[in-house]
């Protein structure tokens, strides 16, 4: 009884909000709700965990985004590597434009370089101006592909999906949803606690099991369109990935670019070591949702942290849910 008046006292709250449309409103009354890890509740749509905010702006992205066919998508599940895959893309598609004295990636952190499409329509009363933006434009999303703008899907954009390990994307959610949540004086959630609803499906954009398979399921459909790759596959063969990447998006780099080291710069550029050791990268704020503090964003960026957290039981059991829910397309990490 307590923990319903609790979710109904931050329902309303959550529903006082001034950039929440009228239509949003009507459609959360009608969908189940949750208790979100990061903010007050989440809404289950299409099928998906979705906090208020980022459901506002995806029933205005769904509505007005008008897809081009030039378009980059870069979608992953949350800490999945987001950000290195933005700041890679960003710099294998800029690589004539800026030298690496004057490079955006050293001032600016990657969110702030590709926004989220969501995040561009969080105010309900704005549909922003996106034509301005020369080609190829670049955005991401943590969107499942059931849910991208219709236009997305009929166009012949490209999308980039980065997926990881869930063992991996767990532990660095737990400890991001932490650092979110000391940062607004909420207090900490045990990784326990997050853990049963992981597995339930209930994490943010979950289940992350449906997540990567839409992804996965499109890319064997349609391979022209839709890049599926992992985080450990890029951690092993960087240089391999970056340019599967730039042919796939139709930017290969020439063999003059690759004896110059072209590739290898992008590769230092975008590491880990460089990223969050940017004076940028360790103050300041990009992503508007949030209003999270860009080093939160770095934490270790390795693969096999999760044997740090899980004990043999929870392994276990994500083993066997991974095992159930994607094996039998083909897919394991
Ligand atoms: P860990 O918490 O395991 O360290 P996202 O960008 O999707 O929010 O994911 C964040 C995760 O990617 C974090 O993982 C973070 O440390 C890692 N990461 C961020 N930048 C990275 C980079 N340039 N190279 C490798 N991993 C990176």
């Amino acid at each position: 009884m307590e923990k319903l008046t609790e979710e109904n006292s931050l329902e309303a709250k959550d529903l006082e909000n001034d950039s929440i449309g009228q239509e949003c409103k009507e459609l959360i009354s009608t969908l189940p709700l949750e208790k979100s890890w990061i903010f007050n509740q989440c809404h289950q749509y299409q099928g998906f965990w979705i906090v208020t905010k980022n459901l506002q702006g995806l029933l205005s992205c769904q509505k007005h985004f008008q897809t081009l066919d030039t378009d980059i998508l870069l979608a992953t599940a949350p800490k999945s590597g987001t950000t290195w895959l933005k700041a890679l893309t960003f710099a294998l598609l800029n690589r004539h434009k800026y030298h690496s004295k004057n490079h955006p990636l050293l001032t600016s952190n990657p969110h702030s370089l590709v926004p989220y499409l969501e995040h561009l329509y969080l105010d309900k009363d704005v549909v922003p101006n996106l034509n301005s933006l020369s080609p190829p434009r670049l955005f991401s999303t943590h969107v499942p592909y059931e849910s991208v703008p219709k236009s997305m899907k009929e166009s012949t954009c490209k999308v980039v999906y980065l997926s990881r390990d869930p063992k991996d994307m767990f532990v660095s959610l737990w400890h991001f949803t932490n650092k979110i949540r000391a940062q607004q004086s909420r207090g900490t959630v045990p990784l326990e606690e997050v853990f049963e609803s992981f597995c339930k499906g209930v994490s943010p954009f979950g289940p992350f099991w449906e997540h990567v398979l839409g992804y996965w399921k499109e890319s064997l459909e349609r391979p022209e369109k839709v890049m599926f790759i992992k985080f450990e596959e890029i951690k092993i063969k960087p240089t391999f990935y970056l340019k599967m990447i730039a042919e796939f998006l139709g930017f290969p780099f020439s063999n003059d670019e690759e004896s110059k080291g072209v590739v290898d710069d992008i590769l230092n550029l975008c590491s880990f070591e460089m990223l969050s050791n940017l004076e940028v990268n360790k103050t300041g704020t990009s992503v508007p949702i949030t209003g999270i503090e860009n080093k939160a964003f770095f934490r270790r960026g390795e693969v096999g942290d999760w044997k740090n957290h899980l004990t043999p039981e929870m392994s276990e059991r994500l083993n066997t849910i991974i095992k159930q829910k994607l094996g039998k397309y083909g897919l394991s990490f």
